[in-house]
Parts: structure tokens; sequence; C-alpha cells
């Protein structure tokens, strides 16, 4: 199919699942089902896949066996294994599981972080310094998460500029790349427009990833504005899964398969297998009992 006007050809989709999905389960998710997820998702072609968190365990019990599942997945050459690092203590242990890439992660509205790192917006840049620094010894890429862009669960309407602050500070530590979060899903296209604006002079589009919860329905209509904007990079994560444990009320991030549908069905690349997402969103899907959010997975997946 020809590309569409001013779209980019090639589009990396980030697939978060195995970290942002897992962290939010009810339920206890054995380690080597988790091991058996990533490494399916590894199979369908993703460049990054984020596989766990290195928190405080007592913060996310759910991701408590972050080691165990990097010792256990299967690398596949050509995917980037990236964890979530929120202090040193955190960056010591997923150095010695070997990954690729760390992602530290703030916010844009102070309670929101307050809740979820126990700190300011100012205590969590401090904290990131030691990290960042790590990072570039061991020669690893870091992301930098901000979180309730586009809105907070306790403080509401969060201004671009806001974020812009925030993402200066991080590009003055040193991230590689920026991801814009949105929490608890309540962009609307034109706030991505004006988030992305205020990003411009902060950084190059092609160091900026969004990342769409779909809990009100915008997250495929955010892509495509985006996409327009020249952003080339958007994070989603396998079935559907997700939502944010300090965000009440913030249900899954966009749908990996929802998103690739539209992407090739563009003619954008990916490099990623969609059957093969959906295979691994229903193993997955098995294992918890629970089908999957997704509506492509929900079309793919119906008998008639
Ligand atoms: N890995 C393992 N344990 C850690 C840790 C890490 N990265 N960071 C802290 N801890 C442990 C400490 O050793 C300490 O343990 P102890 O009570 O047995 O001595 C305990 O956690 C508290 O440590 P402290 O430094 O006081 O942290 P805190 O209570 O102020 O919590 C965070 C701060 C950031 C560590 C914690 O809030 C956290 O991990 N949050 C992550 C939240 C998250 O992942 N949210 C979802 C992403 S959007
Ligand atoms: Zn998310």
């Amino acid at each position: 199919m020809a590309n569409n006007g001013n779209m980019p050809k090639r589009v990396t989709v980030v697939e978060v699942g195995p970290r942002d999905g897992l962290q939010n389960e009810q339920g206890v998710i054995p380690t080597e089902a988790k091991i058996a997820f990533i490494d399916m998702l590894s199979a369908a072609g993703f460049a990054v896949v984020e596989a766990t968190s290195f928190v405080s365990p007592k913060a996310i019990p759910q991701l408590a066996d972050a080691s165990e599942v990097m010792a256990g997945i299967t690398r596949r050459p050509g995917t980037r294994y990236t964890v979530l690092v929120p202090n040193a203590k955190g960056m010591e242990r997923a150095l010695a599981a070997k990954v690729d890439e760390v992602a530290v992660f703030t916010g844009a509205s102070e309670t929101f972080v307050q809740h979820n790192i126990r700190t300011s917006i100012a205590g969590s840049i401090t904290n990131f310094r030691p990290v960042v620094e790590m990072a570039r010894q061991a020669g690893i890429r870091v992301r930098g998460y901000i979180s309730t862009a586009f809105g907070c669960p306790y403080e509401g309407a969060v201004a671009p500029e806001a974020v812009a602050r925030v993402a200066r500070e991080l590009v003055a530590l040193g991230v590689d790349e920026l991801s814009i979060g949105d929490t608890i899903g309540v962009a609307t296209p034109n706030q991505v427009g004006d988030v992305v604006s205020a990003l411009q002079d902060v950084t190059s589009l092609d160091r900026l990833a969004m990342h769409f919860h779909d809990t009100r329905g915008t997250a495929l209509a955010n892509v495509l504005v985006a996409l327009e904007l020249g952003i080339t990079i958007f994070d989603s994560s396998s079935g559907g899964l997700g939502g944010c444990p300090y965000a009440p009320g913030a249900s899954g991030n966009l749908a990996t398969e929802d998103l690739l549908y539209l992407l090739h069905g563009m003619g954008i690349e990916t490099g990623v297998d969609l059957d093969a997402v959906v295979a691994a969103s229903r193993y997955l899907a098995g294992v918890r009992g629970m089908a999957p959010a997704s509506r492509y997975y929900a079309a793919a997946t119906a008998t008639s």
C-alpha cells in the first residue's frame, strides 16, 4: 500500500506490556510465564521490549522477580531489553542483570510523583543523577519517562510548559530518549500538538516517544496526530495490558495490536509480526484467565 503524505516510513514500537502491564496485576503471574511471554514478544520482532522494573519490591511486589526474569529470558539479537530504575540501588540490580537500557521515571505533576516514587520532581532528578552516571560508564542507553504529561489523577490539568520544564532537566542529565506519558489516558489530539510543540526546542523529534493509554478511546487518534508531527517512537502493550498502581482509574495502555494494525495499514513499517503479537497476548490471556482489551485481538480471535 502507498505511504500516506508526510507520514514516516518506519516507526519503532516499544513493547511495554511485561512491565507496564504486569506491574498492575491482581493475581500472581509465575516467573516462568513472564519469561515465556517476553520470549514470544522477542520472537515477534520488537526492537525494544521493556521487560520489568528494578524498583522496591514493597512498592511493586508484582515485579519482585525482576532478576530471575532477566536471567531466564532468551535474548534475541536485534531486541533491546530495557527496565525501569528509580535510584542507584535499582541501577546496581539492573547492571547485574545485564540489561541493554534503563528507564528513569518522573512526572509533570508533583502529587503524582510524590505518590509514585515518594519524592518531589526535583528530588527525582537528584536520584537519577547517579543512575545516568552509572549507565554512561556501562555504555548503556537511558530513557526518561515523564508521566502525567497530559493530565494528573490528583491535580487535573497539566500545562505543556510543566512537561517541557521536566524534559529540559532530563535532557540536561543526559537521557537519550524521552517518553511522554498519558498515564491516565485523558489526552486529546490538540493536546498532543501543544505538548510536542512545547518540547520542540528541548530535544530533537527523533528522541521523543509517545506513551498513550487508551482509557477514553483517544489513543489512536493521538498517535495519528503525533505521526503527522514527526514522532517515530511509540510505546504500547501487548493486548492492551496495563495501568498504573498510583493512578486510580488508569486502565490499559494502547494495545500493541491496535497500534500495529493502524501503522501497517498506513504502509508504515515496524518490523513486528502482528500475528505473533496476537499469539503472545493469547498465551498471557490463558495465564491470567482474562481476555485482552485489544480491539484488534478481539476481531482476530473471534470465532463465528
Ligand atoms: N530495588 C530494591 N529495593 C529497593 C529499591 C530498588 N530499586 N529502592 C529502594 N529499595 C528498598 C530499600 O532497600 C528499603 O528497604 P528496607 O525497608 O528493607 O530497608 C525500602 O525499599 C525503602 O527504601 P527507600 O530508599 O526509603 O525508598 P522509598 O520508600 O522512599 O521509595 C522508591 C522510593 C522509588 C524506591 C519506591 O517508591 C519505588 O520503588 N517506586 C516504584 C513505583 C513504580 O514502579 N511505579 C510504577 C511505574 S509508573
Ligand atoms: Zn503506561
